[in-house]
């Protein structure tokens, strides 16, 4: 089949950011939507400054940034999705915002054949596909964060997606220069199913004063080849993210090993939600 030409992404937050700029750089028109005119702003900005950090570091000249910037738009209209052939819906974590998105999307969509995409973590793809008219073409595709940096991208066919979309959607992932493996629909697919246990093992350590965080991340820095430890991941990933990641795998299969502990709730009561709130396990500049 051909190549995407015409891609959406729904959410311009770290993952969707990620994810329409790892596009731009395919050479795919990628039209980007966001809630409101203030969060386009932000999302457009979040893409520059991706852009530009990639100039300073070497890795990108500034025709190659320009080129890229040439190939997004933005939009608060999920209607202006019309003529997209693919669409990742990237939203909030949160299963009735994103059904939301997905059932206007599928209205909005033009072509009949056209591919709805999740970047959901942890809600089941079956249920965000039946809430659609188009339960063939709904596919989980679960991207890594920082999105230009992870090779990988799950796959995640529901019980409804047909084999034409499931291949369709892996040779998309090999256009974005991503490696795909396939994953079941059961809550944490494959990676989150074996991370997160590990990371609120870390936090459960940190709560109980057995060990400081420091040594926790540096314990599996040094000693495990980890670019991070765990309480680190987590600041990276949000605590937010995270807990409702948990949530949702708790939900599925009430193991105690995924309920999250007090201590990331009181956390993210607090606002404490890691890299993008200047504070989590540990602080960031602004
Ligand atoms: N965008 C683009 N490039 C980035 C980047 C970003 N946001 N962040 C880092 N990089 C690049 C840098 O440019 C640098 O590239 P070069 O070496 O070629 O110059 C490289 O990544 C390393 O970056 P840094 O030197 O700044 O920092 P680092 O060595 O500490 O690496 C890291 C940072 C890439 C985040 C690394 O620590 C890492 O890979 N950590 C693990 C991340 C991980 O496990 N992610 C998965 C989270 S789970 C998830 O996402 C799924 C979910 O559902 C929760």
């Amino acid at each position: 089949m051909d190549p995407v030409t015409r891609l959406g992404v729904v959410g311009c937050g770290l993952m969707g950011s990620g994810i329409a700029e790892v596009a731009t750089h395919s050479g795919i028109d990628v039209r980007v939507a966001e809630a409101n005119r203030d969060a386009v702003e932000t999302g457009r900005r979040r893409i520059t400054a991706s852009l530009e950090r990639g100039v300073r570091r070497g890795k990108l000249s500034e025709q190659q940034r320009d080129q890229a910037l040439t190939k997004l738009s933005f939009t608060h209209d999920l209607n202006d999705m019309a003529d997209r052939q693919f669409v990742i819906e990237a939203v909030a974590e949160n299963r009735d915002i994103k059904t939301d998105v997905l059932r206007t999307l599928d209205k909005a969509l033009e072509d009949s054949a056209a591919i709805l995409a999740t970047n959901t973590s942890s809600i089941p793809i079956v249920d965000l596909a039946i809430a659609t008219e188009r339960p063939g073409q709904l596919i989980g595709m679960h991207f890594f964060n920082p999105v230009p940096v992870q090779q990988l991208v799950e796959l995640i066919p529901a019980l409804t997606t047909t084999p034409e979309t499931v291949q369709r959607t892996r040779d998309f992932a090999s256009q974005l220069g991503k490696q795909a493996i396939q994953a079941p629909d059961r809550s944490g697919f494959v990676v989150n199913a074996l991370l997160v246990p590990y990371l609120l093992s870390a936090v459960r350590m940190a709560e109980s004063g057995a060990a400081h965080p420091d040594d926790i991340d540096q314990g599996m820095e040094l000693g495990c080849a980890h670019p991070m430890g765990p309480l680190r991941l987590l600041d990276l990933i949000g605590l937010d993210t995270a807990q409702a990641v948990a949530e949702s795998m708790y939900e599925e299969f009430k193991e105690p090993l995924y309920a999250p502990p007090a201590l990331l709730r009181r956390m993210v009561a607090a606002g404490h939600l890691g890299r993008k709130s200047g504070r989590g396990f540990h602080t960031y500049d602004a």
